[in-house]
């Protein structure tokens, strides 16, 4: 199959990042560089990440960081067969940033621009690193989304159920900024709860034994900071067992809902094989990734996990999503995405097969 080298672009939250990746479709491909910037510093002191300052963020870093990206590669614009970027959904401000850069240097270097959605950069990122067929059932987890998901090709997606209020994500960054484990907070939390207690305070596991598969995490936010109240001054040991007890009931309720989405999944491709894909910046999570992994082994499934940097939000992901879209197409039609706008809202059900 025809191999391409694409130029990938990332802009839509708070990291600055590019990559350049060369494969085929259906992959595993080569991540020739895979640059990421995380503007960690500029939103500390906010306890979450200000849209005003990561436009500017973006602005400031992203030529060095996609020269970094070219020159990691080893390889000059000139000798990409693409450049992707992410439209949306995302802060507009940092969407703009990097649509419009990327556009440029396509325009300017001759070369098939690929918009490219956010959410299908994370549901295809799998395939960059495993040759993953479709169709697979997708758990799409991170600071925006939560999301379960049939992928049954590039562009053909059927959402089976989505968070009712806050991503779950969201509910991590929360969770570590109520507790004053700084920014950003997924990663914080994960660390404190391994010297934890997860039986020690009893917090609800949201929407566990619905017939839907949908999430909720407003509750569960509000149950922390009631525990916490109740609790009065908190020592690092009860910090650590309130972080642990949180993660175990965000775990019973995805891995609820996940395994109601099997039975979905397989009355809709019966002759398929079980395959779970968990992608998105919360997948970074190991505790979480033991724990589907028991769900799978226990039903017979396949779990697939891109690997911690590729499921946090990165340039890599978002220039593998143009090559399956580009080698799908031809590159012969690229050049007319120049016109794509920048959208901050843009299901993942609005995409097409191309
Ligand atoms: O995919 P991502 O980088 O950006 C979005 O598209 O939203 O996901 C970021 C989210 C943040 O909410 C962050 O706290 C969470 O993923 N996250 C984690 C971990 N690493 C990142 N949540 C739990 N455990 C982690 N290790
Ligand atoms: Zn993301």
């Amino acid at each position: 199959m025809n191999r391409m080298t694409i130029l990938g672009i990332e802009t839509s939250c708070d990291e600055t990042a590019a990559a350049v990746v060369r494969g085929s479709a259906g992959g595993p491909a080569d991540i020739l560089s895979n640059i990421v910037f995380s503007q960690f510093d500029e939103h500390a002191p906010y306890g979450g990440v200000v849209p005003e300052i990561a436009a500017r963020a973006h602005i400031e870093r992203l030529d060095a960081i996609v020269g970094e990206a070219l020159s990691v590669a080893g390889i000059a614009l000139k000798d990409v067969d693409g450049v992707a970027a992410t439209a949306g959904p995302g802060l507009i401000g940092g969407v703009i940033v990097g649509l419009m850069t990327a556009k440029g240097l396509a325009a300017a270097a001759g070369k098939p621009f690929v918009p490219i959605n956010h959410l299908e950069g994370h549901a295809l990122s799998v395939r960059l690193t495993e040759a993953v067929a479709f169709p697979y059932l997708l758990l799409l987890v991170s600071g925006g989304h939560c999301q379960l998901i049939n992928v049954a090709g590039v562009g053909r997606y059927e959402v089976l159920g989505s968070t009712i209020d806050d991503a779950v994500g969201e509910a991590f960054d929360k969770t570590a900024k109520l507790l004053g484990l700084g920014f950003p907070g997924g990663p914080a939390v994960e660390a404190v709860a391994e010297r934890g207690d997860p039986r020690r305070f009893l917090l609800p596991a949201p929407l566990k034994g619905r017939s839907n598969c949908d999430f909720s995490f407003s509750g569960l936010k509000t149950a922390v900071r009631r525990a916490a109240e109740q609790a009065g001054t908190l020592s690092p040991q009860d910090v650590s067992d309130l972080c642990a007890s949180f993660q175990a009931a965000v775990s019973a309720s995805l891995l609820d809902r996940t395994a109601r989405a099997f039975d979905k999944f397989t009355a809709r491709f019966a002759d398929a094989p079980m395959q779970l894909v968990v992608a998105g910046g919360v997948a970074a999570n190991q505790a979480l990734r033991a724990r589907f992994g028991e769900l799978c082994e226990a039903r017979g499934a396949a779990l697939f996990v891109p690997p911690p940097r590729l499921c946090t939000d990165n340039g890599a992901m978002i220039a593998w999503a143009g090559l399956e879209r580009l080698s799908q197409e031809g590159s012969e039609g690229g050049g007319e995405r120049l016109d794509a706008p920048p959208r901050a809202r843009w299901p993942l059900t609005e995409l097409k097969a191309t």
